[in-house]
């Protein structure tokens, strides 16, 4: 399972499709909110894991938030195949291309349902953050790299 980084339109449309799916639309948002500012610049890193058919199964993103500071954002699997190893395989790439950039901590916002994952993989608590959409907790998280 090696993700890759989608460079077509077809791979970032369905790249931005599953980001919607997972992380917007079960909250009502409208389609374009799963897209961000920085998505185009050349320094956000994408990752997506993709089906034999080409359908995309995990996605994620990573920036330089900090001068040595990746952040993680957006990371979504297909609920059909959570459990899977998807986001453990997502992470490590996003990492390892932090750690090629010179960045040696990564920092995110978890979803209180997704902080044990993040846990397993090594982030630690460092506080509580936003609330998102009035219902969704967040914990900011860090790991040294
Ligand atoms: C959170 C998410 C990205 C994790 O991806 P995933 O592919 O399901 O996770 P993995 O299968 O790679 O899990 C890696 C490890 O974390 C553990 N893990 C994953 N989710 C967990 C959970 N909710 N509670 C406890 N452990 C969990 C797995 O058991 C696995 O451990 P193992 O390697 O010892 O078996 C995925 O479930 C998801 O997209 N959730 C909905 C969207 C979301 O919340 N995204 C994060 C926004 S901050």
């Amino acid at each position: 399972m090696q993700p890759t980084a989608p460079s077509s339109p077809a791979e970032f449309a369905a790249y931005y499709d599953l980001r919607y799916r997972v992380l917007r639309a079960p909250w009502g948002q409208p389609l374009g909110s799963e897209r961000a500012d920085d998505d185009d610049l050349p320094t956000t890193v994408h990752a997506m894991l993709t089906a034999p058919d080409g359908t995309a199964i995990g996605v994620a993103r990573l920036h330089p938030s900090a001068p040595v500071q990746a952040q993680v954002r957006y990371m979504a699997v297909d609920p059909a195949k959570q459990g899977q190893g998807i986001g453990r395989h997502l992470l490590e790439y996003l990492e390892a291309a932090a750690r090629q950039q010179g960045l040696t901590e990564c920092i995110l916002h978890a979803r209180e349902a997704a902080v044990p994952f993040y846990a397993k993989l090594g982030y630690e608590i460092v506080a509580p953050s936003h609330t998102l959409f009035g219902s969704i907790p967040h914990f900011l998280m860090r790991k040294l790299l």
